[in-house]
């Protein structure tokens, strides 16, 4: 009888833990590493989001939490969609969980049978196939290429849909392109949603407050309201209020599927942590401003690293609406050798000589479904963006 089970099998490590791992590994040892792969900011939870978690531990909210949310959180949440996004739910169509990454675990464990199939487009958030894998279903991928902008388009949704479709995950800016969907764009794809009625729409908004220039975010219960009955909308305070390591984030869905995932909950983790709720109460209720900075912040950056990138040879580095990546095409490297006489067979062989020859830490696109590219989070100061990106500039330059 083997030990591990069969779930195990079918599952990987997530290949930007392991990236940054490796990256954390290196400098340990002593080497000048520029880690471009961890997916949080690089700067502090505010000190009023702070203080309210203290306030929580000093007035004892220490203790087990209704298993889906305190009423004061649901509250808030209710308050956020409506304020931000235009979406009326009730406290009982509101779940919160450990983490966005649990909310969408709970919500493929709670609905997917063998056979069942979810729409993923790639480039994806790495998690999404796996999760659908340990859940029990068959993730579809469908590839999105840089000639769209890495963008789905409503002819590539409508083939992918079958019978057997269940879920269709959209995620809005992206993680890994920080590509966004205008309402237009997204409401060529709820047209096609419409006529399948026996799919639903697992809307990941993590990147909601990420959006640069004029670019309005939009999701997908509120450009189509007659999907609203079938859309979960997750989202999460980790990455708009610098808050990854508080591990709380929460959707609003129709009852049943509610309930249903919080099921799931109530016989694994339990409530998310009582005091990070506190906190996110104040993250949600409290002032905004900070989000209109971190904007501003995030866009320089953006900015910076596109051109650079650019200027390097065999890079194109799309400009994105949103999020803290870029994913640029390096087919211009592909089968060309390294300074330090690595073959460049691929995006992985890119990464791996990148990392070891100037120190960069980037995670290769094969990750996310989509080749030949990596990843750049640009979630780290501008002066080590810089330097990344020089060294990226001079490592293509070496490459023969
Ligand atoms: C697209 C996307 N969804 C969900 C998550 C999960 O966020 P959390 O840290 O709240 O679990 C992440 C985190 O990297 C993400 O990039």
């Amino acid at each position: 009888m083997a030990f591990l089970s069969d779930t195990l099998a079918r599952v990987k490590p997530s290949p930007t833990i392991a990236v940054t791992t490796k990256a954390q590994q290196l400098k340990a040892d002593g080497k000048d590493v520029i880690g471009l792969g961890a997916g949080e900011p690089d700067f502090d939870t505010p000190q009023n989001i702070k203080d309210a978690a203290k306030r929580a531990i000093d007035a004892g909210k220490t203790k087990y939490t209704a298993v889906d949310g305190i009423p004061e959180l649901k509250a808030a949440i209710c308050r956020k969609f409506k304020r931000e996004n235009g979406l009326d739910y009730t406290p009982s169509q509101i779940t919160v969980g450990t983490g966005g990454k649990q909310i969408l675990y709970n919500a493929l464990m709670a609905t997917c049978n063998p056979g069942d199939e979810v729409i993923i487009p790639a480039p994806y958030w790495v998690s999404y196939p796996d999760m659908v894998l340990l859940a029990g279903g068959t993730p579809v991928t469908v590839e999105c290429g840089i000639e769209t902008d890495f963008k789905l388009t409503a002819e590539k949704l409508e083939a992918a849909i079958t019978p057997k479709t269940k879920w269709f995950i959209f995620n809005s800016p992206s993680n890994p392109t920080g590509a966004g969907y205008t309402a237009e764009e997204l409401k060529a794809l709820t047209d096609v949603l419409i006529r399948h009625p026996q799919v639903w729409i697992m809307s990941d908004d993590m990147y909601e407050h990420l959006v640069f220039d004029d670019f309005r975010f939009a999701t997908p219960a509120q450009v189509e309201p007659r999907l609203y009955d079938r859309t979960l909308t997750c989202n999460g305070v980790s990455k708009a209020y610098a808050m990854t390591g508080w591990r709380i984030g929460y959707a609003g869905g129709p009852v049943a599927l509610i309930k249903a995932m919080g099921t799931i909950q109530s016989q694994s983790t339990s409530n998310p942590c009582s005091v990070s709720q506190y906190a996110a109460v104040e993250a949600l209720d409290g002032p905004q401003g900070f989000l209109d900075e971190n904007r501003k912040l995030f866009q320089r950056r953006r900015d910076l690293v596109v051109s650079m990138l650019n200027e390097a040879s065999g890079i194109t580095c799309p400009r994105p609406e949103g999020a803290f990546y870029v994913y640029p095409d390096i087919s211009g490297c592909i089968g060309k050798t390294s300074a330090g006489g690595a073959p460049i067979k691929d995006d992985e062989a890119f990464a791996t000589a990148l990392l070891e020859e100037t120190g960069v830490a980037v995670v290769f696109g094969a990750a996310f479904g989509v080749s030949p590219n990596f990843r750049v989070s640009y979630a780290t100061s501008d002066a080590a963006l810089e330097e990344a990106c020089r060294r990226i500039q001079n490592f293509c330059a070496g490459l023969r």
